[in-house]
């Protein structure tokens, strides 16, 4: 079993829920997410939910992301911004828009920009060579199958080239911690697997690298998180179940043995099965 050390938490989500209106759609959000500290790697975290459709994980992401203001409870994420000393983790902070890379179920593109000149507006902000940043580009472009297809503009692509388009981008940009809504659907199974590819590359770039995301795929689910939620209605004590979402269930993969294998294995299978369950009840 791989060994490992809990550090301190990269995210603090606290008492989180949403209503519109009258109407409440998530509410009782808690969990805490660590730094996981792996002998001889630099591993960040690979947080997954999942659940049915409509109960409610878009609406916490976007509270996740600081793109919505939860109407119940808060959502804390590590400052990396604050001076720290040395060897210490930096301190939570409430997360605010734009701390954050979030891709969208609805992925929006810039219409006027070329896939070529979103990729180079996506990195303006990095301080490598404007020859470094081309070469990183273009290996992007071709791992993700977009090269061919690299001046076009969005109007003219196909749907799962602009959502890897939308992905990219965010994986360009973004510093820490990126928040992927359904981030495979739509894609072919090579482009499946690029983007599993480079969601460990972004993951082992950095101790503090965080990968969050939702899929309707268990198995994808099951083989890329090492942390998974399951978001759904709770049970009532009548049987019933109370319509508005909430964690009913968390599987943590570290614990498990089953986290960071090469191999979907009987035990990753078994536990899939496990994760079914759970989403079917709720
Ligand atoms: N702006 C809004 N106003 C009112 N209700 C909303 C709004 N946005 C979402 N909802 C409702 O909140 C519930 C949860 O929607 P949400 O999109 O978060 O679900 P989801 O789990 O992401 O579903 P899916 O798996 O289909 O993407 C749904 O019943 C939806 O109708
Ligand atoms: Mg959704």
């Amino acid at each position: 079993m791989a060994t490992y050390q809990h550090a301190e938490a990269i995210l603090h989500v606290e008492n989180v829920g949403v209503a519109y209106g009258e109407k409440q759609i998530i509410e009782h959000i808690t969990f805490t997410e660590k730094d996981v500290l792996r002998p001889d790697v630099v591993q960040g975290q690979t947080i997954a939910f999942v659940g049915r459709s409509g109960r409610g994980k878009s609406t916490l992401f976007r509270s996740l992301a600081g793109l919505e203001q939860p109407t119940q409870g808060e959502v804390m994420i590590s400052d990396l911004q604050a001076p720290i000393k040395e060897g210490e983790n930096p301190p939570l902070r409430k997360v605010r828009e734009g701390d954050v890379g979030f891709v969208s179920q609805n992925y929006v593109l810039f219409r006027h920009k070329t896939i070529q000149q979103a990729m180079e507006f996506a990195m303006r902000k990095q301080s490598l060579p404007a020859a470094e940043k081309d070469k990183k580009i273009t290996q992007y472009l071709k791992d993700w199958g977009l090269y061919a297809v690299r001046h076009q503009y969005p109007n003219e692509l196909s749907g799962g080239q602009r959502q890897r388009t939308a992905i990219l981008e965010q994986v360009l940009s973004s510093t820490n911690y990126i928040i992927l809504d359904e981030p495979f659907s739509g894609l072919d199974v090579g482009n499946i697997q690029n983007a599993i590819n480079a969601f460990r590359l972004i993951n082992q770039s950095h101790e503090l690298a965080t990968i969050i995301f939702c899929t309707h795929d268990i198995d994808l689910a099951v083989e890329m998180a090492d942390s998974l939620y399951v978001l759904g209605y709770p049970t009532n004590a009548d049987g019933t179940l109370h319509p508005v979402g909430t964690l009913v269930k968390h599987f943590d993969l570290k614990t498990r043995g089953l986290a960071w294998k090469d191999h979907f294995s009987p035990e990753h299978k078994a536990l899939v099965e496990e994760i079914k369950e759970a989403i079917l009840a709720s």
